[in-house]
């Protein structure tokens, strides 16, 4: 078989390909995307099966091991996530030198890479037993550390995790109650959840999943290529359009420019003004994503009896915009973000959760990719090429 980079490279060929846009960097097992079709698959299941039939720790198992789990695999799997979530007390007192309007996603990236100094003795990245344990404890603690950054943003104290709930129900009792024995679960948002983390879980080559892979591909530890991974998934352009999408929303509302009026404006491409929650570098077909969401939105905030107007204004804009010729031709429509702030918001997280909310649901992808690309005898250290423009050599 012919080497085609290292063909490239000694016939002093470079692809100059901003945004990556046609360059694979790798081989991957893990999720399977058909844009044009809006089919997305993990480990070859269909996201409607998953998200239907499935737990979100049933998919984190799936994409990181590989296969779907048995009741038993399952059992033993969440068991060993259960034992690792307390977090360190010092890590706990972390949060103490943040500011109080510390933004949760820069928290939770701090939080992570500070996580890594505490397991430094188990960071060596090809032994196979240690990484499994580095695995499970970032599977259990994250969600911890979220819901921290979460009470630090609104001044309460940080609980203990209960061990005696299930993933999803901790992560909610640990955002949303305010004593240890004082939460009242409520089904319809631990099921919703349930099913928003597993629409996030993986989405092969984004930005994010990108940077963690990259970070690793120098043999930097699990922790610091997730945090980094934060960073990245932070932006607006990337899961940080779930909070811009809010934002947009609420600004439109209280502008009282109408949604017609705005779309106008996002044609025009005015300074800033995007629609947000629309377009995807992989997708020119309704994101499969987006469908699921839009039709739970719906359903749970009937279900919690919130009526929340600015999901009539979501509505009307996507009516306004797939009609509209700019975003028929550029194939632009709704993506996993467009309606999922409108959710978070019912259940009641503020706006500058939303973010830490995808991450939480990101991270087995980002685990899975790790752990595939440090198994690949073919990874190579990350090293894009440039093609520079700057002046020739000059003298001072
Ligand atoms: N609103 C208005 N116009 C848009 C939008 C949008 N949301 N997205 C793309 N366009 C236009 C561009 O202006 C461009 O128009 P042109 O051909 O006249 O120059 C054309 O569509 C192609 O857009 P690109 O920016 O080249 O597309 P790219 O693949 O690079 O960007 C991205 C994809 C970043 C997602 C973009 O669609 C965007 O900014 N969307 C809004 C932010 C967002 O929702 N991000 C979340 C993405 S999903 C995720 O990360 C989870």
């Amino acid at each position: 078989s012919i080497d085609v980079s290292k063909l490239m490279r000694e016939t002093g060929h470079t692809t100059l390909d901003y945004g990556f846009v046609n360059t694979a960097a790798t081989q991957s097992a893990i999720t399977y995307i058909d844009g044009d079709a809006g089919i997305l698959r993990y480990r070859g299941y269909p996201i409607e099966e998953l998200a239907e039939q499935k737990s979100f720790l049933d998919v984190a198992y799936l994409l990181i091991y590989g296969e779907l789990p048995s009741a038993d695999e399952l059992g033993e799997f969440d068991t060993r996530i259960r034992r690792h979530t307390l977090l360190h007390e010092d890590l706990r007192r972390f949060f103490d030198s943040l500011p109080r309007d510390a933004h949760p996603m820069s928290a939770l990236s701090s939080a992570v890479s500070a996580l890594s100094t505490y397991y430094a003795a188990d960071h060596d990245p090809h032994d196979p037993r240690r990484v499994e344990l580095q695995t499970i404890r970032l599977l259990a603690k994250l969600p911890v550390i979220a819901a921290y950054a979460h009470k630090k943003s609104i001044g309460q104290a940080f609980l203990y995790p209960d061990n005696s709930l299930s993933f999803v129900e901790n992560y909610l009792k640990l955002n949303f109650g305010l004593m240890a024995e004082e939460y009242e679960l409520n089904p319809v948002m631990v099921k919703a959840l349930e099913r928003l983390l597993i629409l996030h879980a993986d989405h092969e080559q984004n930005a994010s999943t990108s940077t963690v892979r990259l970070v690793g591909s120098t043999e930097a530890n699990l922790f610091a290529s997730v945090s980094a991974g934060i960073h990245a998934l932070s932006g607006p352009l990337h899961g940080g359009a779930n909070e811009a999408v809010l934002t947009m929303l609420r600004s439109i509302q209280e502008s009282g420019e109408g949604v017609q009026r705005f779309v106008e404006r996002v044609k025009r491409k005015e300074q800033g003004v995007r629609l947000m929650g629309f377009g995807h570098r992989v997708y020119k077909n309704y994101d499969p994503r987006a469908k699921l969401v839009k039709s739970s939105a719906d359903e749970v905030l009937e279900a919690l009896g919130v009526s929340d107007p600015l999901l009539d204004i979501a509505k009307e804009l996507e009516q306004v915009a797939l009609n509209d010729d700019y975003f028929i031709e550029r194939k632009l429509y709704p993506n996993v973000d467009f309606y999922t702030g409108v959710i978070y918001k019912a259940m009641g997280f503020p706006e500058r959760m939303f973010t830490v909310l995808f991450a939480i649901g990101r991270l087995p992808g980002w685990i899975a990719h790790w752990r595939e690309m440090i198994d690949d005898p073919q990874t190579k250290i990350g090293r894009p090429q440039q093609l520079y423009v700057g002046p020739g050599e000059r003298h001072i």
